[in-house]
């Protein structure tokens, strides 16, 4: 053998290795087993059972007044948004269940049962209770905080609009929508309203006669008296 022959030969060898090094390189790079921060799919709306179980408890918020903001509601847009329950619901009279239970005429019925059979979680049923407005604008900002262990793989809606007008549709899906009801009164006039509440001066007026004259009259003096004594002890604050 010349050295010609062992000079192919070593190349040979050192070609291999080489190969092989930029082989597993290339591989390296191209299949690199780090996790991305996002899955490469995006179902819209789907989370995993961890995530939505490991969300931070949702501050206590505010119920909407039903009374005032479901006649308000835009039902039309509430449709729109019900498309993304649809991948999982039907939301037709008689249409069947699908990943979830048959959503049509919802709203104030037993939370868990019934929907033709559907296999409820057992979270999901012993939760029990009803589907009250209250109770669907709770779950639906984030199904798995609020029924964990729920099967409902959704993350929720957080926009409190988006679910005024998504209940607002939901109630409209149903043979007699569920009753809307009657707006809370106001907070403010609550302090004026103390003092003419005093049902005694209504009491005598009735004995009067002329109720409406003598309310008025009474609650007019009702409340001056009251004013009164509220002068007299400011001076007497401020002297302290
Ligand atoms: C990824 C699928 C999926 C999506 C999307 C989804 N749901 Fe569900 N839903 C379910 C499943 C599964 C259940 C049964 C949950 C259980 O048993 O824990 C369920 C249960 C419910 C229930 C309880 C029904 C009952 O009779 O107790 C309501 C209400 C509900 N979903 C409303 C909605 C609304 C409204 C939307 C759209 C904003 C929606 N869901 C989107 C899968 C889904």
């Amino acid at each position: 053998m010349d050295s010609f022959e062992w000079n192919k030969i070593i190349g040979a060898v050192l070609g291999t290795a080489i190969f092989i090094f930029v082989v597993k390189t290339v591989a390296e790079i191209v299949y690199e087993p780090e996790h991305p921060a996002k899955p490469g799919y995006v179902v819209e709306g789907v989370v995993e059972p961890g995530a939505a179980g490991g969300a931070a408890a949702p501050a206590e918020e505010a119920m909407p007044d039903w009374g005032t903001v479901l006649p308000a509601a835009d039902v039309a847009d509430g449709k729109s948004i019900s498309v993304r329950c649809e991948q999982c619901h039907d939301l037709s009279k008689g249409g069947p269940n699908k990943i979830g239970p048959n959503l049509y005429n919802v709203v104030d019925e037993p939370r868990g049962t019934g929907r033709n059979g559907f296999s409820f979680s057992s979270a999901m049923a012993a939760k029990g209770g009803t589907w009250t407005y209250d109770e669907l604008f709770k779950f639906l900002k984030s199904p798995g905080s609020y029924i964990p262990g729920t099967k409902m793989s959704f993350a929720g809606l957080r926009s409190e609009k988006d679910r005024i007008n998504l209940i607002a549709y939901l109630r409209t899906n149903a043979d007699t929508p569920a009753p809307i009801p009657a707006p809370k009164p106001k907070e403010e006039p609550k302090a004026e309203a103390a003092p003419a509440g005093g049902a005694a001066p209504a009491a005598d007026a009735a004995k009067a006669g002329d109720a409406k004259a003598g309310d008025a009259k009474a609650g007019a003096d009702a409340a001056k008296p009251a004013e009164k004594p509220a002068d007299n002890t400011a001076p007497g604050k401020a002297g302290h």
